[in-house]
């Protein structure tokens, strides 16, 4: 059942060339220009008026979501809200009917996030669901959605699943903005040829496989990691830090870039390794500049780069390259060295990386 893996998760990492390619079948043909969810179909229109959208999830799903935000903003011009399920849940949100909540969960069993659904659905919001696991408990009590069809997930540590939430998100948020006319045809059209091309690029990530294991031989007892990225890259260093510390039980911290300088820079020494998503993007010349106050104060620095960049290479310690895509879709690609490169760090370190002490697969208490 791991396919002659060595564990569960890497077997999932190394899926999602596939997994990505399932999460579109059937819902987009770029040739023919075609984008649709049937779950959505009724609800597209309401999506389209929405003056604000609140999406709700935990872990990984809530990185997802804040993904999301930033593609129904720039695409769909919607103002997005992205809570944790456990906070939203707690407070007396403001919350009515003229709200769409976006509910993101792999297991669908997730007890805060059923529980923030509950909630936004007794003050008359509309529940839109994403999620993985088919005929879930969050599924059925949303009033429409889309499943990921990442396939079972079985390492406890989220990695397919990830990729496929934020497929079908982007998925949505550009359905919603082509039928809204935020993207014009030819962005509308360009995007779903750069979608199609994903599950390639993602397999092109793989190549750089030996290096990552590598970089982890190097980086393996490390006390620290600081995960670093601007805009669609800050949710990436998020959950490329979440992973770390999930499955190698290595301290690890996830900050946009320009939050640096407000604190955390005080942590950077020799001994610091910060991974930074420095991918060739809006935000690329801003990044390089935060790579040189790193460099400056001796932090170990290992760069996720666009393939090709020759101007970041000798600043760092360390490169991993990834192809390039629209910048829309840079979280496809640029999260899987992240999770290499955790396995790799934990497989190292002998833990237990299908079933990482303390946490379970799903959770299903408050
Ligand atoms: C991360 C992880 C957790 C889950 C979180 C939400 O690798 O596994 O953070 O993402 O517990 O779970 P779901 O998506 O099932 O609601």
């Amino acid at each position: 059942e791991k396919g002659g893996y060595d564990h569960f998760m890497i077997k999932e990492i190394f899926e999602q060339s596939k997994s990505i390619g399932d999460s579109m079948r059937g819902r987009l043909n770029a040739e023919a220009g075609h984008l649709q969810l049937g779950g959505l179909n009724q609800y597209l229109d309401r999506l389209v008026a929405a003056e604000r959208i609140v999406i709700v999830g935990c872990g990984t799903s809530w990185h997802a979501g804040l993904v999301a935000e930033y593609l129904f903003e720039e695409l769909a011009r919607i103002n997005v809200e992205v809570e944790y399920a456990s906070e939203f849940r707690y407070r007396n949100p403001v919350i009515g009917k003229n709200d769409i909540v976006i509910a993101i969960s792999q297991s669908g069993e997730t007890a805060d996030t059923l529980a923030a659904i509950e909630l936004a659905k007794s003050k008359g919001a509309t529940i839109f669901g994403v999620c993985n696991v088919v005929g879930s408990s969050i599924a059925r009590a949303t009033d429409a959605g889309a499943y990921t069809h990442a396939g079972p997930e079985i390492g406890v540590a989220s990695t397919k699943a990830f990729t496929a939430q934020v497929t079908v998100l982007t998925l949505i948020a550009i359905a919603t903005a082509k039928r809204k006319g935020t993207i014009s045809e030819e962005t509308y059209i360009q995007l779903l040829n750069e979608l199609e091309n994903i599950p390639e690029k993602v397999e092109q990530v793989f190549e750089n496989a030996q290096k990552i294991k590598e970089i982890a031989f190097i980086f393996t007892y490390a006390r620290n990691f600081i995960y670093l990225g601007r805009g669609l890259n800050f949710p990436v260093a998020l959950e490329g830090a979440l992973k770390l510390k999930e499955i190698s039980y290595i301290h690890a911290e996830g900050y946009p870039a320009a939050e640096m300088k407000h604190g955390p820079i005080a942590l950077i020494d020799e001994d610091m390794p910060v991974v930074f998503l420095a991918t060739k993007d809006s935000s690329y010349e801003k990044i390089v500049s935060n790579i040189q106050e790193v460099k400056a104060r001796k932090g170990r620095v290992i760069a996720i780069v666009t393939e090709g960049d020759s101007l970041i290479p000798p600043m760092v310690d360390f490169v991993i390259e990834v192809p390039k895509t629209h910048e829309i879709l840079t979280p496809l690609v640029s999260v899987i060295p992240l999770q290499l490169l955790s396995y790799y760090i934990a497989v190292m370190r002998g833990r237990n990386v299908d079933q990482p002490r303390n946490l379970a697969k799903s959770v299903t208490v408050e």
